[in-house]
């Protein structure tokens, strides 16, 4: 049932703030100012190397808990692919911890990559929304999402609650390692508790974004780009445009403009600029003024700070509300999602049915 909404997609866009509460609510204990984990049968203390993995928005989850996972717990982790790592021979040293991320638990080469971990004898988490999967079946200790069931082809909400408990399981290897005062969870547990209502700021501008995606829709090309932990969100935009809407859409990590992606910019291509204030903010806004000197129309999503230093020149600003670095991913996933549903509203395409795409990809 859509409700009262024209699309699934948008549904589930919109149903974010209660969904990620929901997750939540079974990691973070508000009370004693922790994230805890379901118990499991290791310890986490003698993790020393974290490998993640999953297959399309699942993996750019994995990507963003890189950079989480290195900067709290200081521990080297690996993303990959399933459809890469299944079959390369991967080094999966002792000591590892091997995570999968799947929305559905079912498909077919992050399950495969799954048994590959269990057969190298390391230990396997699963960040997963469908508790009766394969996935949630097989591995050792099951973090669940609890988004509900997701129908919309384009995954929304599925992937901010894996982003929050991927969060949560950041927190808990960097408590383990030795890396996180009882002080600093605490602050931690405080922005997490913001979330719901962060993303209910982001969903009120709703409106402003589909008025620009007209615009947009007229684009034959469309570049995203983020630093740090907006770079996978700058490849998840870049997905979900080309996916709903058939646009062709690219993320880049802002530094690496001026290696080549540069040359596709002239006034044609609406570029996305993912940028939170904070301290990565000014040297995207240097790969970003870059591209404007080389006619490039932006999109500035920022908060009210950012937008204020740098909006100035854009063709439009989308102005988020300034979070803690740890949500900001979660938040600024919303208008990456809208942008998308509005273009594809735009141009006419079945938003939650692809063409060429199933919801579950179980063969390989
Ligand atoms: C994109 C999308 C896909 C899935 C991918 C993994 O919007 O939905 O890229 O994220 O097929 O699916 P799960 O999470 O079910 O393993």
């Amino acid at each position: 049932d859509k409700g009262n909404h024209r699309h699934f997609m948008l549904k589930e866009i919109y149903e974010q703030p209660v969904v990620v509460a929901q997750t939540l609510k079974s990691y973070v204990r508000s009370l004693e100012e922790q994230v805890s984990l379901p118990d499991m049968d290791f310890d986490l203390a003698g993790i020393e190397r974290v490998a993640i993995i999953a297959c399309g928005t699942a993996s750019y989850v994995g990507m963003i808990g890189k950079y989480w996972i290195e900067q709290f717990a200081r521990l080297p982790v690996e993303v990959d692919v399933a459809s890469e790592f299944r079959y390369r021979d991967p080094v999966l040293l002792p000591g590892t911890l091997g995570v999968v991320v799947s929305q559905s638990g079912e498909t077919a080469d992050t399950l495969a990559a799954l048994r590959h971990m269990k057969e190298a004898g390391i230990t396997t988490a699963g960040i997963i929304n469908v508790p009766t999967s394969s996935m949630a079946r097989e591995v050792d200790l099951l973090l669940p999402t609890h988004a509900g069931p997701e129908i919309g082809v384009a995954s929304t909400k599925a992937f901010t609650c894996q982003l929050a408990v991927m969060a949560a399981l950041a927190v808990n290897l960097a408590r383990a390692k030795g890396k996180l005062s009882p002080a600093e969870e605490a602050e931690i547990v405080h922005h997490l508790v913001e979330t719901p209502a962060a993303l209910n700021e982001a969903l009120s501008h709703d409106a402003e974004i589909e008025a620009m995606a007209h615009t947009i829709a007229a684009a034959r090309d469309v570049l995203y780009l983020g630093r740090g932990s907006d770079f996978p969100l700058a490849l998840e935009g870049a997905l979900k445009l080309k996916e709903i809407s058939y646009i062709h859409a690219e993320g880049y990590a802002s530094g690496e403009m001026k290696h080549g992606p540069i040359a596709l910019i002239d006034e044609h291509v609406p570029l996305i600029v993912l940028a939170p204030s904070g301290p990565r903010f000014e040297k995207t806004v240097s790969n970003m003024q870059e591209a404007q000197a080389r006619g490039a129309q932006v999109v500035l999503i920022s908060d009210a700070e950012g937008i204020r230093q740098a909006g100035e020149d854009a063709m439009a600003t989308i102005e988020m509300p300034k979070v803690h670095p740890l949500i900001s991913p979660l938040v600024y996933a919303v208008p990456v999602q809208l942008l998308a549903y509005h273009v594809a509203v735009a141009k006419g395409t079945d938003v939650d049915q692809p063409r060429n795409l199933a919801k579950s990809v179980t063969v390989e």
